[in-house]
């Protein structure tokens, strides 16, 4: 191929994250990885990203590894990480900086008295901006924002240009379902930017991510909080299913509930009992009820605990409880 491969495409100069031979990358890829549940061709792309001098964004529900693929990455990189949500709040003073008021006052308006932002803290230091929930930041923010990534620069009024590092990245996440305060993504923001979309993990590795979150030893409790929270995903009366952060808090509110003694442990007769007090608990909150629907979330999620518990091949279903 005639164009490097670390070469931005519009020309633009950009130095890439030190690449260096393919064994140092896949050794770094190793590295991060390990913070990071499954993931692999995910962390290949957003590395691959990065290190080509390109900003990304990740597409996908809530809590399916956005940021702690980026942190893992971010962390890695040595790079500071600069964090900033995205919601109605973000202007472009805030995401720029904005010049100190009692020191204008005192000595008038300089680069000295100016207070920088996420936007030019990052650049400055040649840190990774990390936005998450980009589509709740206001249009005109996002442009300022675009700008800054394709100038790899802004221009501050009475400071003047700031250069951005060559480490300078962008990375920022958003839920596509997202329906709160939020104005679809324009086609010209989604053109200058990698895009990656994930979607929810498989049943074993998120098994794996709640025994990592919780440290339980209890398998079966793992697979129960596991299989109930993967059936709010896509249930016909639900139009909001629950992240594996429903299935991690469920797994660690069973556990002290068993701790507490009620339910005769986590291994006596109870235990089906205990294990719906906590998906209650921990999903009852999460899912979103269809408008259609007549059901309340806790009957839905009784329902699921039913059909885990007692519908199963050569087992009787028990009559409803809610
Ligand atoms: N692959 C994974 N490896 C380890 N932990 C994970 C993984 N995926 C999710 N988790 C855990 O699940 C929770 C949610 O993950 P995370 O915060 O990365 O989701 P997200 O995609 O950023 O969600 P949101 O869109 O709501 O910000 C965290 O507690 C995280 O530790
Ligand atoms: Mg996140």
């Amino acid at each position: 191929m005639a164009v490097p491969s670390h070469a931005a495409p519009d020309g633009a100069p950009r130095a890439s994250g030190a690449p260096g031979p393919r064994s140092t990358a896949a050794a770094r890829r190793d590295e991060i990885a390990r913070d990071v549940v499954g993931r692999r061709r995910e962390l290949d792309l957003v590395l691959a990203a990065v290190t080509a001098g390109r900003d990304i964004l990740l597409e996908g529900p809530p809590g399916t590894s956005k940021s702690t693929m980026l942190r893992a990455i971010t962390a890695n990189w040595g790079v500071p990480f600069v964090l900033v949500e995205g919601n109605a709040e973000l202007t472009p003073a805030r995401l720029v900086g904005h010049h100190n008021p009692a020191r204008v006052l005192k000595e008038d308006y300089s680069a000295q008295n100016f207070v920088p932002g996420p936007l030019v803290e990052a650049m400055t230091a040649g840190g990774f901006l990390y936005i998450e929930e980009l589509n709740r930041a206001p249009e005109d923010t996002l442009n300022v924002l675009l700008g800054a990534m394709a100038e790899r620069a802004v221009v501050v009024p009475r400071v003047g240009q700031i250069e951005a590092l060559p480490t300078f990245r962008v990375l920022a996440s958003m839920n596509p379902f997202d329906d709160v305060g939020t104005a679809r993504i324009s086609d010209s923001v989604y053109d200058r930017w990698c895009r990656l979309a994930v979607g929810y993990q498989d049943d074993a590795e998120e098994r794996a991510i709640v025994t990592v979150r919780t440290g339980s030893d209890d398998e079966r409790l793992v697979a129960d909080g596991v299989a109930l929270t993967r059936a709010t995903r896509g249930h016909p009366e639900l139009r909001r299913g629950s992240s594996v952060r429903g299935a991690i808090d469920l797994v660690a509110i069973a556990h002290e509930l068993a701790n507490l003694g009620s339910y005769d442990g986590a291994d006596g007769p109870d235990r089906p009992r205990m294990v719906l007090d906590a998906a209650l608990l921990a999903l009852s909150g999460r899912i979103g009820v269809d408008e259609a629907s007549e059901l309340t979330p806790e009957q839905v999620i009784t329902q699921i605990w039913e059909d885990h518990f007692f519908s199963r091949p050569g087992v009787r279903r028990r009559v409803p409880t809610a």
